[in-house]
């Protein structure tokens, strides 16, 4: 039987097959579905999400897939999804409503994409919704109203974009929200209705003050980040935020001088970055104001110091790339004379560091 040779041959071919056939064993073509109802597709290059996604998919991760568009039918099978991971493609538009099947989604990233626009009706349907990442995208912008349906959502991320006008955030319990690295200078006050965020990041934006109403309404503000603005001062609004743990000034190059009410009221804070201000000094009372400080970073101000002395008051503090002199002590300074050569110029002590030892002065960390 002439037939029965190329059967034997073709057996052992037929079991390999699984593993590179499309759709076999349930698994896209380019995927891998190791872990339970969930697809990674790494390897896969397509312009579109596979079509051939196991129905009761939990996770599905897509990322750097070479995908440009998604249409009205992409998720129309997979209404178990809870996780979508879609950044580091090339998606420039999401149709409206294209993730209304998503009724379960919890986590959507689209991170790295190339977005310009969100409309209201773009985020339609993800009534579960707690993690939206928007971040290193081109969005311009955000009709008003986009995010208004997502009243589930933790956390949302535009860092990276090009927003020029930010719509009212109404997100009742939004824990971390990031504008960063927009062109955002003036924000409104009553722009965020976010009553319950924690974290806060707003580096980046050409902010050149912050009202003083714009934080009045987040009672749990945690995690402040104003780096690399163009602020002058430290902002007013600033200074009621009993709740603060930690506040990034950083970059902002006008600030000159920190006085001690700028600061007050920020009894909680534990880091505090002022890094890159042009600050000739810091103020004297530093420890006082914040009793609870263990982390200040300070690199790269004009600090101009003295050799090896710890200041009065000064405390332990860690301290990263610092040799910084403390103001001239008021009382010091009081029956006349100005401050001894070099007697208030000081290195803050590192904690735990008993003082200037042999090996000389401390390396200056760089910061991260
Ligand atoms: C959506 O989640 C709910 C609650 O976890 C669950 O009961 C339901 O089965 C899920 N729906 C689908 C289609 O998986
Ligand atoms: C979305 O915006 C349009 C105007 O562009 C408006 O007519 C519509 O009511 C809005 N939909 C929702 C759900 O807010
Ligand atoms: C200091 O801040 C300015 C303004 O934000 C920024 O352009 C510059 O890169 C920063 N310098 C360093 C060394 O980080």
């Amino acid at each position: 039987m002439r037939s029965r040779a190329p059967l034997c041959l073709l057996l052992p071919l037929l079991l390999l097959l699984p593993a590179l056939g499309p759709g076999v064993q349930g698994c896209p073509s380019g995927c891998q579905c190791n872990q339970p109802r969930t697809v990674f597709c790494t390897a896969r290059q397509g312009t579109t999400v596979p079509l051939d996604v196991p129905p009761d998919t939990v996770g599905l991760y897509v990322f750097e897939n070479g995908i440009t568009t998604l249409d009205t039918g992409s998720f129309a099978g997979l209404p178990g999804l809870q996780l979508l991971d879609l950044s580091q493609n090339q998606i420039a538009s999401l149709p409206g409503g294209v993730f209304q099947p998503l009724a379960n989604l919890s986590n959507l990233d689209l991170t790295a994409n190339r977005l310009r626009e969100i409309t209201n009706e773009t985020f339609r349907g993800l009534r579960r919704l707690e993690r939206l990442y928007l971040g290193k995208n081109r969005i311009r912008h955000i009709q008003p109203g986009a995010f208004d349906a997502l009243n589930r959502l933790l956390e949302l991320k535009l860092q990276d974009n090009e927003l020029r006008v930010l719509p009212p955030l109404r997100l009742p319990r939004l824990l971390l929200l990031d504008l960063s690295h927009n062109g955002l200078p003036a924000l409104e006050p009553g722009i965020l209705d976010t009553a319950n965020v924690e974290a806060l990041r707003l580096a980046g934006l050409g902010l050149r003050h912050l009202d003083e109403g714009l934080f009045s309404r987040l009672r749990n503000l945690h995690d402040l980040d104003v780096a690399d603005n163009q602020l002058e001062r430290v902002p007013p609004a600033v200074r009621g935020l009993r709740g603060l743990t930690r506040l990034r000034l950083a970059g902002n190059t006008r600030i000159a001088q920190l006085r001690p009410e700028d600061l007050a009221g920020l009894a909680a804070l534990q880091e505090l970055d002022l890094s890159n201000l042009s600050l000739q000094a810091l103020p004297h009372e530093l420890s006082a104001l914040f009793p609870r400080l263990r982390l200040l970073a300070a690199a790269r101000n004009p600090f101009n110091c003295g050799k090896g002395q710890v200041g009065p008051g000064a405390g332990p503090l860690e301290l990263e790339g610092v040799k910084a002199p403390l103001e001239p002590d008021p009382k010091a300074l009081e029956g006349g004379g100005e401050a001894p050569p070099g007697g208030l110029e000081c290195e803050v002590p590192l904690m735990g560091y008993s003082g200037p030892g042999p090996q000389g002065p401390l390396p200056a960390k760089p910061y991260i």
